[in-house]
């Protein structure tokens, strides 16, 4: 039987000094969230931005600092157009209200994806975003946004490829590539969290995730609390990471 625990009694279980520097979150369940109630998927779409503010708030909270949400894939295309639009309209008004809150806490806001491809309007509205939060310096947070992980890797080989046609002495090794992906300024994920109990990764960060302690809760997104994520980090905290090494034995 699960016992709920308090916020205290989870915040005084985190080593704060052993804090994942940086959080990855598959953001999923929306849709079945609604529909357990009836209610259209956007609806739970909707609901899941709460859950986006109480993520980024016990992030920032707690000093964590990289968290980067998957909040459209490059496969979500897929869905029908109604859908696909409401997202964007939701994303849209998200960035326009988010902005005050963003500075007031000090956070920073990053994309990654193919940004080009996004609709006009969602493309300027991410850069007022980004240039209204460029100053803060507390928690980065980046949105994987029209991002695929396959993308990402041919977008990065194409570019090591371009610079090596200009200088044909660039080494191809793991730095170089490493360096030429949309998270070029963030550490790899050291935790990756999928909510509604899915067991993958649906094209998430593919090269970044290679050591990450991957954490899956049945909690669908929308329901997902700021203890939820504490939960995770203390989890987190209780593996022991080995790398390929034999570890502490
Ligand atoms: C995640 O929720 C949000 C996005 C992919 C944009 P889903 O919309 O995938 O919800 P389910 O998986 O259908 O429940
Ligand atoms: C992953 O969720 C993408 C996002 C959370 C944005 P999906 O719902 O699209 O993934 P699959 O289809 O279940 O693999
Ligand atoms: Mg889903």
């Amino acid at each position: 039987m699960k016992t709920e625990l308090g916020e205290a009694q989870l915040l005084a279980q985190i080593d704060l000094d052993r804090l994942p520097q940086h959080i990855a979150m598959i953001m999923d369940g929306n849709g079945r969230w609604a529909k357990r109630r009836r209610l259209p998927r956007i609806a739970g779409h909707r609901a899941g931005i709460r859950a986006v503010r109480q993520a980024v708030e016990a992030c920032a909270r707690l000093g964590v600092p990289y968290l980067t949400l998957y909040a459209f894939s490059a496969e979500n295309w897929k869905r029908p157009h109604t859908e696909i639009k409401l997202l964007m309209d939701l994303l849209r008004e998200y960035l326009k209200k988010e902005i005050a809150e963003l500075n007031k806490q000090n956070i920073r806001l990053g994309v990654i994806g193919r940004i080009s491809e996004l609709p006009k309007p969602v493309q300027r509205d991410l850069e007022i975003a980004l240039e209204n939060t460029r100053q803060n310096t507390g928690l980065r947070l980046t949105l994987a946004l029209n991002y695929g992980a396959r993308a990402e890797m041919v977008d990065a080989v194409r570019a090591l490829a371009e610079k090596l046609r200009g200088n044909g002495s660039l080494a191809i090794d793991e730095a170089s590539l490493s360096q030429h992906l949309y998270t070029r300024e963030l550490p790899d994920p050291d935790l990756l969290i999928r909510t509604s109990g899915e067991m993958r990764v649906s094209n998430f960060l593919l090269w970044q995730i290679a050591y990450a302690e991957i954490w899956v809760t049945e909690t669908l997104w929308p329901d997902f609390t700021q203890n939820d994520l504490f939960q995770a980090i203390i989890d987190y905290q209780r593996r022991e990471r080995r790398y390929g090494g034999l570890g502490l034995g």
